[in-house]
């Protein structure tokens, strides 16, 4: 065979090559195209072996000019193959088989239950603000009646960013923030997460959620406070429900007081969700005392208002009956999906 005929072999192969490929109407043909001309007992093969064969002169022109053919069928191969889409590859579609529902997405159940909380309180004249999370030691402690070295700061152990900043540990923060900017009357809640150097249990996170609550006016008294606060425990956890307030302590309220739920697990006998008390504690609440107000440039004389601060995931497990708070942050797909 002469140099010529074997070059003319090889351009009529790579022509015939590239018709059918691009001919091929599915994967199969596609697959046989290629056994055809680039498989072991294909023309092309045999030229190529048969190089070695050939006189040394002539050996360097068929050799290239195969190498070229051969890369101009991978190249017409692969393009089909893109052209045809994966779905050539496996069995073809049943369009009489019913449909594959996607996933649907819902929302956190601590997202939901925040804003379950936000409606009642919108329902009752509340509206809604949002302050920072990365706040300076003014707005989370100083401004609340907490200066330095005051011991109450240790109640809340903090993650600092420098001297001066924090992550904030409540939301008490944006009262101040509130009535810096606003003359009274005030009538809010504020949600958002809050951080705090805490050893992680069955109750406690190092990042949670919390809502807060502002009323400042002329004639606020803590008869108000409790009326709102325990409409609100009716609402979110039942009629039937009994509410305690307990005397308690915090520096940016005179009197403070904890409001308790009678447990719904065992009505009040005692179990072991409420420690054997009868009680649940959902939230710290107070008259805001004084000092804050001649913080933010109120008159205590002249305005009296009252704040309380719940725990968000104490709520969702409360209502949902989750027995640990870490649930909520393990993103198991399992648990979310129950809400
Ligand atoms: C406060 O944070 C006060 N700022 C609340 C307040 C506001 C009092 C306004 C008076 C007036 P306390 O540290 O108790 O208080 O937290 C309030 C609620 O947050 C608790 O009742 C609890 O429900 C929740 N909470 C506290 N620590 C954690 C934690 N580590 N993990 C999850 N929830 C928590």
């Amino acid at each position: 065979m002469t140099t010529e005929t074997v070059l003319q072999q090889l351009k009529d192969l790579q022509g015939l090559a590239l018709s059918e490929i691009a001919g091929a109407g599915d994967a199969r043909a596609l697959e046989a195209a290629k056994v055809r001309y680039l498989g072991r007992k294909s023309e092309l093969t045999a030229i190529l072996r048969g190089v070695k064969e050939l006189p040394p002169a002539q050996r360097g022109k068929v050799g290239k000019e195969s190498n070229l053919a051969k890369k101009a069928i991978e190249a017409a191969l692969e393009a089909r193959s893109a052209s045809l889409g994966s779905a050539g590859d496996g069995p073809r579609e049943d369009p009489t088989l019913p449909g594959v529902r996607p996933a649907r997405g819902r929302r956190h159940l601590i997202t939901a239950t925040t804003e379950y909380i936000l409606d009642i309180f919108r329902g009752m004249g509340f509206s809604v603000a949002r302050g920072p999370e990365v706040e300076d030691d003014y707005h989370n402690f100083e401004a609340l009646n907490m200066p330095e070295g005051h011991p109450a700061r240790d109640m809340q152990d903090t993650f600092f960013l420098s001297e001066r900043t924090l992550l904030r540990t409540h939301t008490s923060p944006v009262q101040i923030r509130t009535m810096k900017s606003t003359p009274p009357p005030i009538r809010m809640v504020f949600p958002g997460r809050v951080y705090r150097r805490e050893t992680p249990d069955a109750t406690h996170s190092s990042e949670f959620f919390q809502v807060e609550l502002l009323y400042v006016d002329r004639g606020v008294t803590m008869r108000d406070l409790k009326g709102t606060l325990t409409d609100f425990a009716h609402q979110a956890f039942g009629e039937s429900l009994d509410v305690r307030f307990r005397p308690s302590y915090f520096p940016f309220v005179e009197p403070g007081a904890e409001m308790d739920i009678s447990c719904f697990r065992c009505l009040g006998k005692g179990c072991a969700l409420c420690k054997q008390s009868g009680w649940i504690e959902i939230l710290g609440s107070g008259m805001v005392h004084p000092a804050v107000f001649r913080h933010v440039g109120y008159d205590p004389e002249e305005v009296t208002g009252y704040a309380a601060g719940m725990g968000v995931e104490r709520i969702a497990m409360l209502r949902h009956g989750v027995p640990d708070i870490r649930h909520f942050y393990e993103n198991d797909i399992r648990f979310l999906s129950q809400f």
